[in-house]
C-alpha cells in the first residue's frame, strides 16, 4: 500500500481509489470498490490495463525485454541452470542447494509413470489425431486415475498433485507423439534426467538401444527453461480462473493446455515453422511482410509481436543461439528455414509498420526450428510447450489457492442487448 490514492470524477462526484505498489513494475489502483461506489464497472476486454491477481513468481519488463522468474534474469537460469532446478525455484520460490536438487530430482522421477490403464485411454482416439487434442483429453482425465490428489484443501494432496503434474507430463506428451506415429509407448528410464528420459521415451524404440545425444538433451533441457512461465498470459490466467472455482488441479491444467493450443498464444511455434516452410525462400519475403501489413488480409507473422514485450523478447534472443548452435551440431548448415527466419527479422525490424508497433520475434519465433531439427513434427511443438509451461501453471495455481485473498473469479460486462420485453405468441411474429 502507499499513501498515493487516484481519484476519479463522474459529473459532480468525486471518488477516491488507494494506489497499491508491488516491489518492481508498475502501481495498481485498487478499484474493487468501484461498483459498490459508483454503480459503475471498469471495461478492460482482453485485459490490457488490468492486474488480475497479484504474485510473486513471474516478473516481466516488456520495455526492457526482461524476464525474471522469482527475481533471477532467465538468460541467467537459460547458461547456468536447468529445467528441473527452475521448477524448485517457480514452485519453492528460492533456487535449491544440492541436497535438495537430488531429492526434488528423485520425486519428479519417481513419479513419471502414469497409470496403467492410460494406455487403453489413448486407443479412443483416431492415429491421425492432433497431439493436442489428445493432450487436452488425457490432461483432464487424469482426475479419473489420481483422485487420492484432487481435494485442493488439503495441502499435501496439492503437492503430489503439483509433482504429478510435472513428473507426467513428458510421459504423456511423448505417448502422444508414439500413438500419432503408430510406434510402442516408452516407458520413462529413472536413471535419465528430464530432458534426457523424454528424448528417450519420444524416439527409442524397443527394438534397438537408443543413446541421447547430450548436447539435443541440453537444447531441450533449455527451450523447456525458457518456456516454464510467463505472468498472467492468457492460459496461466485461464488456469487460476478455473483454479478460482476450486476445480481439481488436472482439470485447471487441461483447461490451460486447451487455451494454450490457440495460434495467437502457444499454438503459434507451430504456425511459426508452417509460415517460414510457406515463404520458403528469403525471395518470398516482401511478399509476406505486406500481408502482414494489410488489413483486409488476416494473415500476421506468427512469432512476432507480443501483448507485453514492446522490446526483444529475451527468450528468443536465447532462442536463435540455441538453433544456430543445433543444426551446426546436427550438420545442418545452410537450413533454409534458418536462413528465411534471420532475413525476415531483419526486414521487418527496418520496416517502419513493425518498429511503429514494436513488433519483435517472440518466443515461438525459432523455438520451431530447433524442434524441426531434433526430429518433431509441427503438430508437437505446442504440446512441448505445454509440457514445460505446466510447472509455471502449476506453481500460479499453487500461489492462488494458498491466497486468503482468493475469491471466484467472476467478470462483468458492459451489456447493449435488447432491454426487457414481452413473450409474443408465435401467432402473431
Ligand atoms: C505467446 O502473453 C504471453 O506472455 C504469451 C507467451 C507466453 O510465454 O505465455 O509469451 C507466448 O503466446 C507468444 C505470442 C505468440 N503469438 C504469435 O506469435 C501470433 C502472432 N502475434 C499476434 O497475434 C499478436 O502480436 C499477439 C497476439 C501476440 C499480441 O497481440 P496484442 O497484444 O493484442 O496486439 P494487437 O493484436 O493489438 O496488435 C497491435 C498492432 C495491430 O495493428 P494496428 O491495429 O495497431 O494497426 O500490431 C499488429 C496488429 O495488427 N500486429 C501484427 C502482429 N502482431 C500484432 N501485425 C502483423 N503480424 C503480427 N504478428
Amino acid at each position: 500500500m502507499t499513501d498515493k490514492v487516484a481519484k476519479l470524477v463522474i459529473g459532480d462526484e468525486s471518488y477516491e481509489f488507494p494506489v497499491l505498489e508491488g516491489s518492481v513494475g508498475p502501481d495498481v489502483i485498487d478499484i474493487r470498490s468501484l461498483y459498490a461506489k459508483t454503480g459503475m464497472f471498469t471495461y478492460d476486454p482482453g485485459f490490457t490495463s488490468t492486474a488480475a491477481c497479484d504474485s510473486a513468481i513471474t516478473f516481466i519488463d516488456g520495455d526492457k525485454g526482461e524476464l525474471l522468474y522469482r527475481g533471477y534474469p532467465i538468460d541467467q537460469l537459460a547458461a547456468k541452470g536447468s529445467f528441473i532446478e527452475v521448477c524448485y525455484l517457480l514452485l519453492y520460490g528460492e533456487l535449491p542447494n544440492k541436497q535438495q536438487l537430488r531429492e526434488f530430482e528423485a520425486l519428479v522421477t519417481r513419479h513419471t509413470m502414469v497409470h496403467e490403464q492410460m494406455h487403453y485411454f489413448f486407443r479412443g482416439f483416431r492415429r491421425d489425431a492432433h497431439p493436442m487434442a489428445i493432450m487436452t483429453g488425457v490432461v483432464g482425465a487424469m482426475a479419473a486415475f489420481y483422485h487420492d490428489s484432487t481435494d485442493i484443501n488439503d495441502p499435501e494432496q496439492r503437492e503430489i498433485a503439483s509433482i504429478r503434474m510435472i513428473a507426467k507430463m513428458p510421459t504423456i506428451a511423448a505417448m502422444a507423439y508414439k500413438y500419432s506415429v503408430g510406434q510402442p509407448f516408452v516407458y520413462p528410464r529413472n536413471d535419465l534426467d528430464f530432458a534426457s528420459n523424454f528424448l528417450s521415451m519420444c524416439f527409442s524404440v524397443p527394438a534397438e538401444p537408443y543413446e541421447v545425444n547430450p548436447v539435443i538433451a541440453r537444447a531441450m533441457d533449455l527451450i523447456f527453461t525458457l518456456h516454464a512461465d510467463h505472468e498472467q498470459n492468457a492460459s496461466t490466467s485461464t488456469v487460476r480462473l478455473a483454479g478460482s472455482s476450486d476445480a481439481n488441479p488436472f482439470a485447471c491444467i487441461a483447461a490451460g493446455v486447451a487455451c494454450l493450443w490457440g495460434p495467437a498464444h502457444g499454438g503459434a511455434n507451430e504456425a511459426a515453422l508452417n509460415m517460414l516452410r510457406e515463404i520458403g525462400t528469403v525471395d518470398r519475403i516482401p511478399e509476406f511482410i505486406a500481408r502482414a501489413k494489410d488489413k483486409n488480409d488476416p494473415f500476421k507473422l506468427m512469432g512476432f509481436g507480443h501483448r507485453v514485450y514492446k522490446n526483444f523478447d529475451p527468450r528468443a534472443t536465447v532462442m536463435q543461439a540455441t538453433a544456430k548452435e543445433v543444426l551446426d551440431l546436427l550438420g545442418v548448415e545452410n537450413n533454409p528455414t534458418l536462413q528465411v527466419a534471420q532475413e525476415l527479422e531483419k526486414i521487418a525490424l527496418q520496416d517502419q509498420y513493425f518498429i511503429d508497433r514494436k513488433l519483435y520475434p517472440n518466443v515461438d519465433f525459432y523455438s520451431g526450428i530447433i524442434l524441426d531439427a531434433v526430429g518433431f513434427p509441427t503438430s508437437m511443438f505446442t504440446v512441448l510447450f505445454a509440457m514445460a509451461r505446466t510447472v509455471g501453471w502449476i506453481a500460479q495455481w499453487k500461489e492462488m489457492i494458498g491466497d486468503p485473498q482468493k475469491k471466484i473469479g467472476r467478470p462483468r460486462q458492459l451489456y447493449n442487448g435488447s432491454p426487457s420485453r414481452d413473450y409474443e405468441e408465435i401467432s402473431k411474429r
